[in-house]
Protein backbone atom coordinates (compact mmCIF):
# COMPACT_ATOMS: atom_id res chain seq x y z
CA UNK A 1 0.00 0.00 0.00
CA UNK A 2 1.08 3.49 -0.92
CA UNK A 3 2.58 5.54 2.28
CA UNK A 4 0.47 8.33 2.97
CA UNK A 5 2.71 11.66 2.69
CA UNK A 6 3.55 12.49 6.30
CA UNK A 7 3.96 15.78 7.88
CA UNK A 8 4.45 16.56 11.88
CA UNK A 9 5.01 19.45 14.01
CA UNK A 10 7.84 19.29 16.70
CA UNK A 11 7.84 20.89 19.88
CA UNK A 12 8.36 20.56 23.63
CA UNK A 13 5.64 20.42 25.08
CA UNK A 14 3.70 19.41 21.91
CA UNK A 15 0.53 17.26 23.18
CA UNK A 16 -1.55 20.32 23.19
CA UNK A 17 -0.97 20.69 19.40
CA UNK A 18 -3.95 21.63 17.69
CA UNK A 19 -2.18 21.00 14.23
CA UNK A 20 -2.99 17.65 13.44
CA UNK A 21 -6.66 18.53 13.25
CA UNK A 22 -6.22 21.87 11.57
CA UNK A 23 -4.13 20.30 8.85
CA UNK A 24 -6.72 16.98 8.42
CA UNK A 25 -8.97 19.33 7.70
CA UNK A 26 -7.07 21.03 4.75
CA UNK A 27 -6.33 17.73 3.68
CA UNK A 28 -9.99 16.66 3.09
CA UNK A 29 -10.77 20.32 1.15
CA UNK A 30 -7.89 19.15 -0.77
CA UNK A 31 -9.54 15.46 -0.79
CA UNK A 32 -6.20 13.67 0.25
CA UNK A 33 -5.42 11.50 2.89
CA UNK A 34 -2.14 12.63 4.69
CA UNK A 35 -0.41 11.66 8.06
CA UNK A 36 -0.14 14.99 10.61
CA UNK A 37 1.80 13.73 13.69
CA UNK A 38 2.99 15.79 17.21
CA UNK A 39 6.67 14.92 17.67
CA UNK A 40 8.06 15.34 21.28
CA UNK A 41 12.38 16.63 21.25
CA UNK A 42 14.29 16.95 24.18
CA UNK A 43 15.79 20.12 24.54
CA UNK A 44 18.58 20.14 22.59
CA UNK A 45 17.45 16.94 20.59
CA UNK A 46 15.47 19.19 17.75
CA UNK A 47 18.24 18.34 15.27
CA UNK A 48 18.41 14.52 15.97
CA UNK A 49 14.59 14.31 15.73
CA UNK A 50 13.75 16.30 12.39
CA UNK A 51 16.22 14.76 10.64
CA UNK A 52 14.70 11.12 11.64
CA UNK A 53 11.69 12.34 10.78
CA UNK A 54 12.70 13.35 7.39
CA UNK A 55 15.04 10.20 6.74
CA UNK A 56 12.13 8.08 7.09
CA UNK A 57 10.49 9.94 4.40
CA UNK A 58 8.62 13.28 6.26
CA UNK A 59 7.72 15.74 3.40
CA UNK A 60 7.67 19.07 5.58
CA UNK A 61 7.43 19.86 9.26
CA UNK A 62 6.06 22.65 11.52
CA UNK A 63 8.03 23.79 14.70
CA UNK A 64 6.43 25.57 17.56
CA UNK A 65 7.97 26.33 21.19
CA UNK A 66 10.95 26.43 21.95
CA UNK A 67 12.82 25.06 18.47
CA UNK A 68 11.77 27.80 16.54
CA UNK A 69 15.29 29.10 16.76
CA UNK A 70 16.97 25.36 16.42
CA UNK A 71 15.03 25.16 13.84
CA UNK A 72 16.38 28.59 12.03
CA UNK A 73 19.67 26.69 12.39
CA UNK A 74 18.99 23.34 11.04
CA UNK A 75 17.81 24.45 7.63
CA UNK A 76 20.37 25.67 4.41
CA UNK A 77 18.47 28.23 3.37
CA UNK A 78 15.50 31.08 4.74
CA UNK A 79 12.95 32.55 3.06
CA UNK A 80 13.08 36.41 3.43
CA UNK A 81 10.68 36.63 5.74
CA UNK A 82 12.26 33.44 7.90
CA UNK A 83 15.99 35.72 7.72
CA UNK A 84 13.84 38.84 8.45
CA UNK A 85 12.21 37.21 11.61
CA UNK A 86 15.40 34.99 12.46
CA UNK A 87 13.15 32.23 13.16
CA UNK A 88 11.48 29.15 11.22
CA UNK A 89 8.85 27.68 11.85
CA UNK A 90 7.82 25.71 8.54
CA UNK A 91 10.88 23.61 7.05
CA UNK A 92 10.50 22.36 3.32
CA UNK A 93 12.73 19.33 2.48
CA UNK A 94 14.69 19.82 -1.07
CA UNK A 95 16.04 16.71 -1.61
CA UNK A 96 19.47 15.48 -1.02
CA UNK A 97 19.45 16.55 2.57
CA UNK A 98 18.93 19.71 2.29
CA UNK A 99 16.25 21.85 4.00
CA UNK A 100 14.62 25.66 3.55
CA UNK A 101 13.45 27.27 6.16
CA UNK A 102 10.12 29.77 6.61
CA UNK A 103 7.99 31.82 9.19
CA UNK A 104 3.92 31.48 8.25
CA UNK A 105 3.02 33.25 11.91
CA UNK A 106 3.21 36.65 10.25
CA UNK A 107 1.01 35.64 7.46
CA UNK A 108 -1.23 34.12 10.01
CA UNK A 109 -1.32 36.75 12.16
CA UNK A 110 -1.59 39.76 9.07
CA UNK A 111 -4.29 37.63 7.27
CA UNK A 112 -6.20 37.17 10.16
CA UNK A 113 -6.33 40.88 11.06
CA UNK A 114 -7.10 42.05 7.56
CA UNK A 115 -9.13 39.37 6.18
CA UNK A 116 -11.20 37.76 9.05
CA UNK A 117 -11.63 41.07 11.47
CA UNK A 118 -11.62 42.95 8.09
CA UNK A 119 -9.00 45.61 10.09
CA UNK A 120 -6.45 47.68 7.43
CA UNK A 121 -3.08 47.59 8.93
CA UNK A 122 -1.84 50.52 6.46
CA UNK A 123 -2.04 53.40 7.56
CA UNK A 124 -2.61 52.48 11.24
CA UNK A 125 -0.32 53.12 14.49
CA UNK A 126 0.27 49.50 15.61
CA UNK A 127 1.30 48.44 19.06
CA UNK A 128 2.66 45.32 19.80
CA UNK A 129 3.43 44.24 23.47
CA UNK A 130 6.34 41.54 24.04
CA UNK A 131 9.59 40.73 22.50
CA UNK A 132 10.17 37.03 22.54
CA UNK A 133 10.27 35.09 19.31
CA UNK A 134 6.38 35.52 18.58
CA UNK A 135 6.31 38.94 18.66
CA UNK A 136 9.82 39.21 16.73
CA UNK A 137 8.23 36.47 14.11
CA UNK A 138 5.31 38.93 12.47
CA UNK A 139 7.00 42.16 12.59
CA UNK A 140 8.46 41.50 9.08
CA UNK A 141 5.23 41.01 7.76
CA UNK A 142 3.22 43.10 9.81
CA UNK A 143 6.07 46.32 7.69
CA UNK A 144 5.01 44.72 4.71
CA UNK A 145 1.80 45.96 5.13
CA UNK A 146 2.83 49.51 5.26
CA UNK A 147 1.44 50.90 9.11
CA UNK A 148 1.92 54.34 10.10
CA UNK A 149 3.58 53.19 12.78
CA UNK A 150 4.69 49.98 14.90
CA UNK A 151 5.71 50.89 18.42
CA UNK A 152 7.42 47.98 20.45
CA UNK A 153 6.96 47.50 23.99
CA UNK A 154 8.18 44.95 26.71
CA UNK A 155 8.17 44.55 30.86
CA UNK A 156 11.99 43.63 29.87
CA UNK A 157 12.59 47.17 28.05
CA UNK A 158 16.31 46.04 27.60
CA UNK A 159 14.24 43.34 25.05
CA UNK A 160 12.02 45.99 23.16
CA UNK A 161 14.71 48.42 22.42
CA UNK A 162 17.02 45.45 20.87
CA UNK A 163 14.24 44.05 19.05
CA UNK A 164 13.14 47.53 17.88
CA UNK A 165 16.58 48.34 16.33
CA UNK A 166 16.47 45.15 14.86
CA UNK A 167 13.66 45.85 12.48
CA UNK A 168 13.94 49.83 12.52
CA UNK A 169 10.92 50.51 14.68
CA UNK A 170 10.52 52.46 17.48
CA UNK A 171 10.43 51.34 21.71
CA UNK A 172 8.49 52.44 24.47
CA UNK A 173 8.64 51.37 28.07
CA UNK A 174 4.99 50.18 29.35
CA UNK A 175 4.92 52.58 31.32
CA UNK A 176 5.30 55.41 28.92
CA UNK A 177 2.77 54.78 25.97
CA UNK A 178 0.67 57.58 24.54
CA UNK A 179 -2.83 57.31 25.99
CA UNK A 180 -5.81 57.09 22.58
CA UNK A 181 -2.99 56.65 20.18
CA UNK A 182 -2.95 53.21 18.54
CA UNK A 183 -5.29 51.47 16.21
CA UNK A 184 -4.09 48.51 16.74
CA UNK A 185 -3.00 46.60 20.02
CA UNK A 186 -1.32 43.11 19.62
CA UNK A 187 -0.63 41.17 23.06
CA UNK A 188 2.69 38.63 21.78
CA UNK A 189 3.56 37.80 25.95
CA UNK A 190 3.09 34.50 27.35
CA UNK A 191 1.73 36.37 30.22
CA UNK A 192 -1.99 35.24 29.47
CA UNK A 193 -0.47 31.23 30.03
CA UNK A 194 -0.21 32.36 33.92
CA UNK A 195 -3.62 34.28 33.82
CA UNK A 196 -1.39 37.48 33.67
CA UNK A 197 -1.43 40.66 31.64
CA UNK A 198 0.94 43.25 30.84
CA UNK A 199 1.01 46.65 32.50
CA UNK A 200 -0.60 48.60 30.26
CA UNK A 201 -2.34 52.00 31.10
CA UNK A 202 -5.91 51.34 30.03
CA UNK A 203 -6.24 54.98 28.28
CA UNK A 204 -3.71 53.16 25.77
CA UNK A 205 -6.85 51.65 24.58
CA UNK A 206 -9.06 54.81 23.75
CA UNK A 207 -8.48 54.38 19.89
CA UNK A 208 -7.63 51.06 19.76
CA UNK A 209 -10.13 49.60 16.80
CA UNK A 210 -8.80 46.26 17.26
CA UNK A 211 -7.01 44.63 20.30
CA UNK A 212 -5.60 41.12 19.50
CA UNK A 213 -3.98 38.27 21.74
CA UNK A 214 -1.83 35.60 19.89
CA UNK A 215 -3.07 32.76 21.90
CA UNK A 216 -6.32 31.89 22.20
CA UNK A 217 -9.22 30.62 24.03
CA UNK A 218 -9.41 31.31 27.91
CA UNK A 219 -5.89 32.05 27.71
CA UNK A 220 -6.05 35.53 25.92
CA UNK A 221 -9.18 36.55 27.60
CA UNK A 222 -7.79 38.53 31.26
CA UNK A 223 -6.11 40.46 28.40
CA UNK A 224 -9.09 40.90 25.97
CA UNK A 225 -11.28 41.91 28.58
CA UNK A 226 -9.23 43.98 29.83
CA UNK A 227 -9.19 45.40 26.57
CA UNK A 228 -12.62 45.46 25.81
CA UNK A 229 -13.79 47.73 29.37
CA UNK A 230 -10.73 50.20 28.70
CA UNK A 231 -12.33 51.02 25.96
CA UNK A 232 -11.28 48.95 22.66
CA UNK A 233 -14.09 48.60 19.73
CA UNK A 234 -13.37 45.07 18.78
CA UNK A 235 -10.93 41.92 20.20
CA UNK A 236 -10.29 38.84 18.69
CA UNK A 237 -8.18 35.89 19.77
CA UNK A 238 -5.27 33.89 17.99
CA UNK A 239 -7.35 31.05 16.54
CA UNK A 240 -7.43 32.69 13.44
CA UNK A 241 -3.88 33.28 13.64
CA UNK A 242 -2.98 29.49 14.25
CA UNK A 243 -5.39 27.94 11.36
CA UNK A 244 -3.84 31.21 8.96
CA UNK A 245 -0.27 30.34 9.51
CA UNK A 246 -1.41 26.63 9.30
CA UNK A 247 -2.72 27.10 6.03
CA UNK A 248 0.25 29.21 4.71
CA UNK A 249 2.54 25.93 5.85
CA UNK A 250 0.16 23.94 4.17
CA UNK A 251 0.19 26.08 1.04
CA UNK A 252 4.41 25.68 0.83
CA UNK A 253 4.05 22.03 1.53
CA UNK A 254 1.75 21.04 -1.04
CA UNK A 255 0.85 24.34 -3.38
CA UNK A 256 -3.02 24.00 -2.14
CA UNK A 257 -4.17 27.27 -0.80
CA UNK A 258 -6.89 25.80 1.90
CA UNK A 259 -9.93 27.46 2.56
CA UNK A 260 -8.89 28.95 6.49
CA UNK A 261 -12.67 30.20 7.47
CA UNK A 262 -14.74 26.70 7.68
CA UNK A 263 -11.66 24.95 9.58
CA UNK A 264 -11.58 28.10 11.89
CA UNK A 265 -15.50 27.32 12.12
CA UNK A 266 -14.92 24.60 13.21
CA UNK A 267 -11.73 24.53 15.25
CA UNK A 268 -13.85 27.08 17.37
CA UNK A 269 -16.72 24.61 17.96
CA UNK A 270 -14.56 22.27 19.33
P1 LIG B 1 7.63 33.46 22.75
O1 LIG B 1 8.50 32.66 21.84
O2 LIG B 1 6.27 32.87 22.98
O3 LIG B 1 7.56 34.89 22.35
P2 LIG B 1 9.52 34.16 24.80
O4 LIG B 1 10.58 34.37 23.80
O5 LIG B 1 9.84 33.45 26.09
O6 LIG B 1 8.31 33.36 24.20
O7 LIG B 1 8.88 35.60 25.15
C1 LIG B 1 7.85 35.75 26.07
C2 LIG B 1 7.40 37.20 26.07
O8 LIG B 1 6.30 37.34 26.99
C3 LIG B 1 8.46 38.16 26.55
O9 LIG B 1 8.28 39.40 25.89
C4 LIG B 1 8.15 38.29 28.05
O10 LIG B 1 8.62 39.48 28.66
P3 LIG B 1 10.13 39.54 29.22
O11 LIG B 1 11.00 39.77 28.04
O12 LIG B 1 10.10 40.69 30.17
O13 LIG B 1 10.38 38.22 29.91
C5 LIG B 1 6.65 38.31 27.99
N1 LIG B 1 6.00 37.92 29.26
C6 LIG B 1 5.94 36.70 29.81
N2 LIG B 1 5.22 36.72 30.97
C7 LIG B 1 4.81 38.02 31.12
C8 LIG B 1 4.03 38.70 32.11
N3 LIG B 1 3.52 38.04 33.15
N4 LIG B 1 3.82 40.03 31.95
C9 LIG B 1 4.34 40.69 30.90
N5 LIG B 1 5.08 40.10 29.94
C10 LIG B 1 5.31 38.78 30.03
Amino acid sequence: MKQKPRYAVFGNPVAHSKSPQIHQKFAEQENVEIEYERIFAEIGGFDEAARAFFAAGGLGANVTVPFKLDAYRFVDEHSDRALAAGAVNTIIPLGGGRFRGDNSDGVGLVNDIIHAQGVEVAGKNVLLIGAGGAVRGVIPVLLEKNPASIVIANRTDEKAREAAERFGIESLPLAELPAAHFDIVINGTSGGLSGEIPAVAPEVFAQCSLAYDMVYGKDAEPFLQFARSSGAAKTADGLGMLVGQAAFSYSLWRGFEPDIKPVFEYMKSL
